[in-house]
């Protein structure tokens, strides 16, 4: 068994904001160590048969919220000898579930800058209801202004990474070997 499979490190769970890179860290990661790939998000999509900017529209945040959470149950029931768990910014972000990830599996906080945040949200398009309609100026102001609520749910994880790194393969590449590295001496601890 690889050293990093030991323990905790059977689970990685990545938090952070919209665009932090969560699901392309998480699946080059998972790759990398041999280990499954959940995205919360897509498996919300595949579980209501809808994407989630359907669902937001046809049901509002609070019914999405309430699926997500149900989801995250069913995903944290289901992981284990080695997944790592990418969810969405939101997920993290109410009382009681860092501890609960915490207690699961090794907890990766992925944060960038303001700027990038806004740069890869514009690039990534339309995808995300919260973002939506927003100028570039909004948005930046919109982000700040999240990141204050959220950050302080998303300090709680056990690793606080930098992805601002992630805009080619070689980049992707040479995060993941850093990534690894940090979670093997914090598995050791
Ligand atoms: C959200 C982030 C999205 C998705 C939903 C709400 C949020 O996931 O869950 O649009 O509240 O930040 P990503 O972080 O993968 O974009």
């Amino acid at each position: 068994m690889p050293e990093i499979a030991k323990g905790r490190g059977d689970t990685i769970i990545l938090v952070g904001f919209m665009a932090s890179g969560k699901t392309t860290l998480g699946e080059a990661l998972a790759d990398a160590l041999g280990y499954r790939f959940t995205d919360l998000d897509r498996y919300i999509e595949r579980k209501e048969g809808k994407s989630i900017a359907e669902i937001f529209a046809a049901r509002g945040e609070s019914a999405f919220r309430a699926a997500e959470a149900r989801a995250l149950d069913e995903v944290l029931a289901d992981s284990g000898r080695g997944v790592v768990l990418a969810l969405g910014g939101g997920t993290p972000c109410r009382e009681g579930v860092m501890e609960r990830l915490n207690a699961k599996g090794i907890t990766v906080h992925l944060d960038t800058s303001v700027e990038r945040f806004a740069e890869r949200i514009i690039l990534q398009g339309a995808t995300r209801p919260l973002a939506a309609g927003k100028s570039a100026d909004e948005l930046t102001a919109y982000i700040a202004a999240m990141l204050e609520k959220r950050n302080p749910y998303y300090g709680k994880a056990a690793i606080r990474f930098d992805s601002t790194r992630l805009e080619n393969e070689e980049q992707v590449a040479d995060s993941v070997k850093r990534l690894t590295e940090i979670i093997r001496r914090k598995n050791a601890e």
